[in-house]
């Protein structure tokens, strides 16, 4: 028997529609689907109607599929001669363990194609009408995780050349870690002025974004009971949003129903 092929696939942010064509293409070929939880159920309206779907989701606390189990589900199909489907949230090079994947499907013989999809990390701050670069704002960016391995900072961030050196940072998994953010950015000379977002559920009709500083964006988050999954964006280029602000959120459509 042939064997099969995985295909690493970008689901994009939410928006069923900012998956790529080379995405959806894949899906509709898939014998097999292995998800995550923040990819938009509706993109698995692609697969063939007798698909084999398989959950992997992980929830903030716990794996629900051990990273080592999920490689081995995808591989023990293609053995079988499947094509695979390995959906993710976004884009699967940016925080989505693609290369683990990749590796044990290079170590078992196995051929793959990773097919890239947008990162939250854009696509969130777009859809709040912030820009990442602006010519009079920003000329860098950089995606950092904010995810939490122990009670201790993480040593890996170079938090003394990250804070001043970087014109937009943008953080994910970081909401639960806001208190840590602020301090080793303000600590290392960015300004307490600095205007931040933090985007939830981007790209989707539960949108909701909050705006603050470097200074009052912990309590703000707390007050709010601000929860993820949500990308926290710092730098100038959060002062856009006043004018740009063009996709209608959870919150502003409340409120128009208020007044309707
Ligand atoms: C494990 S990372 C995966 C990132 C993903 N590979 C990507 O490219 O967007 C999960 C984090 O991505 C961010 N995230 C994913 N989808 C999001 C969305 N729709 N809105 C805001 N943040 C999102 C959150 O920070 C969340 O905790």
């Amino acid at each position: 028997m042939n064997t099969g092929k995985v295909y690493l696939v970008g689901a994009g942010p939410g928006d069923p529609d900012l998956i790529t064509v080379k995405g959806a293409n894949a899906i509709k070929a898939a014998d097999v689907i292995v998800y995550d939880r923040l990819v938009n159920k509706k993109l698995l309206d692609y697969a063939k109607p007798l698909v084999k779907l398989v959950y992997c989701g992980k929830l903030p606390d716990r794996h629900i599929i051990p990273q080592e189990e999920i490689n081995k589900i995808l591989v023990s199909h293609a053995l079988q001669g499947k094509t695979v489907v390995r959906l993710k949230g976004g884009d699967p090079s940016i925080f989505g363990r693609v290369g683990e994947e990749a590796e044990f499907c290079v170590e078992n013989g196995i051929s793959f194609e990773i097919v890239p999809g947008i990162t939250s990390g854009i696509a969130a701050s777009t859809y709040a009408g912030i820009p990442l670069t602006h010519r009079d704002f920003s000329s860098s960016c950089a995606f950092i995780t904010g995810h939490k391995r122990t009670d201790e900072v993480r040593k890996d961030i170079q938090w003394d050349k990250l804070a001043t050196s970087i014109d937009t940072l943008v953080f994910y998994m970081g909401v639960g870690n806001i208190g840590m953010i602020q301090e080793q950015l303000t600590k290392h000379g960015r300004s307490p002025n600095t205007p931040v977002a933090l985007v939830r559920w981007g790209t989707t009709e539960e949108q909701e974004t909050l705006v603050g500083t470097l200074q009052d964006i912990v309590r703000k988050v707390e007050e709010a009971q601000f929860r993820s999954p949500a990308i926290i964006v710092v730098g100038e280029v959060v002062k856009l949003r006043d004018k740009l602000a063009w996709f209608q959120e959870k919150g502003a459509s409340m409120v128009k129903l208020a007044h309707a």
